[in-house]
């Protein structure tokens, strides 16, 4: 028996990279899976791969949302994991990318996909696992969203915003049986990483863990369950959980 067995997830971002991977892992744990991402041809070769279900669904849209929730809603996981960087360069020196060259449409881009498509994805589902007093919503923010990342500040910005998100509504949630948590990992090995950050990480030994690190990381957070908790990992660190202090009440 697997440690999902039973359970239905739903992945945004699920075509390609650590969303892949988890619509993987939850499979071999037992769960069915719905991928949903904007790249129709490999989200719904990752979704054969795994058997489970193909969905088109750009996070950015409230009304996509809507509308996926009032077809199905009926997940013990909702992984919101689709997110892009500002630009290919998201290490590097900070200079080579500053924020005045950041124009108006890389900026609603990111900020699209990143914020508003994770906040949609839980103000969607939220009422439903409130009604059933259970679920899981699995939020993919970064390392950079509690550690600085001077090249791209503002993918910093929408993860150390996630961060934020999944910490309140761990308290908001938490009377009613629901959980949020949130995954902040180093680099992995996925098309998200440009040969350019590969090559930035190797030269300060950061490395870059292999994709599979993601789904050991979802199940940890999964199986602890802790609301408003962020789970973190980096090449050479074991998985840990992230624990800040109240500046007054610590
Ligand atoms: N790879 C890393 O090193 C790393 C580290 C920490 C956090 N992350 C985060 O992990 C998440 C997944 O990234 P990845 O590395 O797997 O990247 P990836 O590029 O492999 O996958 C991202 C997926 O999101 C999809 N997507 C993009 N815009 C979308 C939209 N509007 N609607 C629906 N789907 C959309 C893409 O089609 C793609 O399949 C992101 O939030 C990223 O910020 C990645």
């Amino acid at each position: 028996m697997g440690q999902l067995t039973g359970q239905r997830a739903f992945i945004t971002g699920g075509a390609s990279g650590i969303g892949a991977e988890m619509a993987r892992r939850f499979t071999k744990e037992g769960a069915t899976v719905v991928v949903a991402d904007v790249n129709d041809t490999l989200g719904n070769q990752v979704a054969a791969e795994v058997g489970g279900e193909y969905v088109h669904l750009d996070v950015t849209s409230a009304k996509a949302w809507e509308e996926q929730y009032e077809i199905d809603n009926n997940f013990d996981i909702v992984c919101l994991n689709a997110g892009v960087s500002t630009h290919q360069n998201v290490l590097g020196e900070p200079s080579t990318y500053p924020l005045e060259r950041v124009d108006n449409d890389s900026y609603y881009r990111i900020m699209s996909i990143n914020v508003d498509g994770v906040v949609f994805g839980a103000r969607g589902i939220v009422p439903h696992m409130v009604a059933r007093k259970s679920g899981h919503i699995l939020v993919t923010a970064s390392l950079a969203g509690i550690i600085p990342i001077a090249p791209d500040p503002i993918y910093g910005l929408t993860k150390h915003a996630m961060v934020g998100f999944v910490k309140s509504m761990g308290q908001a949630l938490e009377p009613h049986g629901v959980c949020i948590s949130a995954l902040c990992p180093g680099f992995l090995d996925t098309p998200l990483v440009s040969p350019l950050a590969r090559e930035f990480a190797a030269s300060f030994s950061l490395g870059v863990m292999p994709v599979e690190v993601a789904g050991d990381l979802a199940m940890r957070a999964l199986t602890e369950r802790i609301n408003g908790s962020q789970w973190v990992v980096s090449a050479g660190f074991p998985i840990s959980r992230y624990e800040h202090k109240d500046p007054f009440l610590g």
